[in-house]
């Protein structure tokens, strides 16, 4: 589906500047389309010919919506939707006409001229909301949706006058509060007017116990969260509906985000609306994480550590030793707790299940090429990536490589090594291969006794459930194939 710069660019006039506008217009509007119980289609003037393109669509989480289609990219002819016409050429919201059954509901149509506050210039129209309702489930209005009328009336008001999406205000990185989860309406001294059910219960929760409506929001909202800190500032302009803002407040262990809509229409403050959110359970789910995560890395540092100095300890020992044989052996066990530790290394910096495995691979690679070979006038290469692994299967995976590109240096002594990913969904196939002697004569994998390729099988077959051959390559040398199953990767 065409994004709204992509519609915008392609089939308008608009500028730069207006399209940021209708982004922050968009990216506000649920709002709008919650508190009108209606669906909202957002028509810009198509260019050249005349007649109108839809660049956005919302529909209400309160309400049922007019459309189970996407109208998004759709066009309409001058003429075909005269409502958006008037509403363009007369620069006013437009109510009337009579409920449309086209579509086999009763629709109430009305529309919305967009308009974009210039600093020190000429307001420009930039394009049309089309709100639609639905009145077949039209219940009695009670308290709660007059109050939600009213405030969506007053704030289409506001695009119409170029006063609402608010110029300015920072990007929300959490989700802000949604009408559902909790409304206040404030008159223009601060003070309640209204008050839906779940924001009164956010407020019970923060430990009032006096009627919130004629209260003056800012005044309970600081007593209510009174600490020895200093008064948090914003809590005062959004509880008193001052500034368009969001903050958070806590009390009695209760966490509840404001977000605050000041309502400005005919060139007055009228009053605000004030959205509420408990998120309490949120940011305590989100602090378990922090700490959860802050665990897994420090233990896989530790690890990290401890394998490093077991490493140390055995190349300390390999140097006192007079026999070359058990010197060797010591070395390489250095370079197996080597390899392992590159891993916990790793995971120390990334705790999730998944792995970055290229770099993990190029340090393995790199490290074999050190350790096992200096004399060795071969660098191993890679080709190929194995992108993000599950960390289960990362140890495992580069203590096998570290094995094969051993094997190849100082058995094979190539001029050529790589480590070839094979591109594949379901499994994950890496050739080791060089161009080096190639595998003694009567070379079996099943009765070899030596330890180096008995670990590489019990890691590939027993841990990682996959496939291991090792064969002479076609042109001399050797190549080792893996085949290992992948889990559903990263969702
Ligand atoms: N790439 C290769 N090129 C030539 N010969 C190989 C290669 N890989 C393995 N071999 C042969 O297979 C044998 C078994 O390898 P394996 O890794 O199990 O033991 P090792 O390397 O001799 O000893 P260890 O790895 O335990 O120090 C090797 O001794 C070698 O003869
Ligand atoms: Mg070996």
């Amino acid at each position: 589906m065409p994004t709204l710069s992509d519609l915008v660019v392609r089939h308008t006039a608009l500028d730069e500047d207006d399209l940021d506008w209708l982004h922050s217009l968009v990216s506000d509007w649920q709002l709008l389309a919650d508190l009108s119980f209606a669906d909202l289609i957002l028509w810009a003037p198509l260019l050249g010919e005349g007649g109108w393109i839809a660049i956005a669509q919302m529909r209400p989480t309160t309400g049922p919506t007019v459309y189970h289609d996407d109208i998004v990219g759709s066009v309409a002819a001058k003429g075909e939707r005269p409502l958006i016409d008037t509403a363009w050429n007369e620069r006013r919201i437009c109510r009337e006409g009579d409920p449309d059954w086209s579509t086999g509901v009763p629709v109430r149509e009305e529309t919305i001229p967009v308009r974009r506050a210039v600093p020190d210039g000429e307001a420009r129209f930039l394009a049309i909301i089309q709100r639609s309702t639905n009145l077949s489930s039209a219940r009695t209005p009670s308290r709660l949706e007059l109050t939600y009328l009213q405030s969506a009336s007053d704030l289409a008001q506001m695009v119409a006058e170029g006063r609402f999406p608010f110029s300015g205000e920072e990007p929300i990185l959490v989700r802000s509060p949604r009408v559902g989860d909790g409304l206040l309406r404030l008159d223009r001294a601060g003070r309640v007017t209204y008050a839906s059910p779940n924001a009164l219960s956010a407020y019970r929760r923060l430990g009032l116990h006096a009627d919130l409506v004629g209260a003056e929001l800012g005044r309970v909202t600081a007593t209510l969260c009174y600490s020895d800190e200093p008064i948090n500032e914003d809590l005062m302009i959004v509880a008193s509906g001052r500034a368009a803002k969001e903050t958070e407040v806590e009390s009695g262990g209760t966490i509840v985000q404001l977000r605050a809509i000041p309502l400005i229409v005919g060139g007055g403050r009228i009053g605000a609306l004030v959205l509420i959110r408990d998120v309490t359970e949120l940011r305590r789910r989100e602090r378990e994480l922090m700490t959860k995560d802050a665990t897994i890395r420090e233990i896989h540092h530790r690890v990290k550590n401890n394998l490093q100095t077991v490493a140390a300890l055995l190349r300390l020992q390999a140097r006192r030793l007079q026999v070359p044989e058990g010197r060797e052996a010591l070395e390489e066990a250095v370079r197996r707790v080597g390899s392992i530790a590159i891993v916990h290394e790793t995971l120390s910096h990334a705790p999730e299940e998944f792995v970055d495995f290229d770099d993990i691979a190029d340090r393995v690679i790199a490290m074999a090429g050190e350790v096992s070979a200096p004399e060795a006038a071969v660098t191993p290469r890679r080709v190929g990536g194995f992108g993000v692994l599950p960390s289960l299967i990362a140890t495992p995976l580069a203590m096998a490589l570290t094995e094969l590109l051993q094997n190849a240096l100082q058995h094979g002594r190539p001029r050529r090594l790589q480590v070839v990913v094979e591109p594949g969904a379901e499994r994950l196939n890496v050739l080791v291969w060089d161009d080096g002697q190639g595998l003694p004569e009567g070379f079996d994998l099943d009765s070899s006794t030596s330890l180096g390729l008995q670990i590489v099988r019990t890691l590939v077959e027993g841990e990682l459930s996959g496939r291991l051959a090792v064969e002479p390559r076609e042109g001399g040398g050797t190549e080792v194939r893996l085949s290992i199953p992948l889990p559903s990767g990263p969702a």
